[in-house]
């Protein structure tokens, strides 16, 4: 099953664009805690009211050391939510991915800029990977290439493991992305309603009420 995430911690849009998409959860990371000025406590029973039970939400450690981010990994783990915990990936990350995979803990590697870098997380043992398509194309970098290799190798190897794009700036970008055939993806809010708006669709739709209005005057399509 697609798996589709909105990249926010802000409930009133996560409940104005779930109306009228199919939002499996939401991915946030520290920066985005901070500009909505609100802390886990709040912002995961506020989003859960929205989305339901079944929501799905990757939260990711502070911590600096492996072992403060095996402890923090644990405590998140075990917060009354489906939690997928986010570990960068650094050397240190990966260091503490290890040992959450023997502790069962579902982890989320993020801040993927390289195939090499992501291949090494899954076979660690992460279930998700987060390669950061913007930031990467900013970089001079070719995300699209970046990611298709990722999922070469997932496929190659048989590897228990997601891709999950993020960082998008355009709809052009996750088209790209979706073509290669990812399990997830996650969108922040203005891409996503993006997703679903075309200049062209009101004035279509505003010729068929007139044309409409002009033949059946009043009347309901049932009616005519
Ligand atoms: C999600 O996991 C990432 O933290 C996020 O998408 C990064 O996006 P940005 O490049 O827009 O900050």
């Amino acid at each position: 099953m697609f798996e589709l995430y909105l990249d926010t911690a802000n409930a009133q849009e996560v409940a104005r664009l779930n109306a009228a998409m199919p939002v499996f959860g939401v991915t946030t990371n520290p920066s985005i805690l901070a500009k909505e000025g609100k802390g886990l406590s709040t912002i995961l029973p506020e989003i859960k009211e929205v989305l339901g039970e079944q929501a799905r939400f990757h939260v990711q450690v502070v911590s600096t050391t492996t072992e403060a981010m095996v402890a923090e990994a644990v405590q998140l783990s075990q917060l009354p939510y489906d939690i997928v915990v986010k570990i960068p990936t650094t050397v240190i990350g990966l260091a503490a991915i290890k040992q959450l995979k023997a502790k069962k803990i579902s982890i989320l590697e993020t801040a993927i800029y390289s195939a090499q870098q992501g291949f090494m997380a899954a076979l660690c043992g992460a279930d998700y990977l987060a390669p950061y398509v913007n930031r990467i194309d900013v970089l001079g970098a070719n995300s699209v290439n970046i990611v298709s290799d990722l999922q070469l190798l997932i496929n190659q190897h048989n590897l228990n493991c997601k891709l999950l794009p993020a960082s998008f700036k355009n709809t052009r970008q996750v088209m790209d992305i979706l073509r290669l055939g990812v399990n997830s993806i996650t969108l922040p809010s203005d891409i996503a309603e993006q997703m679903m708006i075309h200049p062209s669709v009101q004035p279509a739709v505003d010729v068929f009420s007139q044309d409409w209005q002009d033949a059946f005057e009043g009347k309901l399509a049932y009616q005519s």
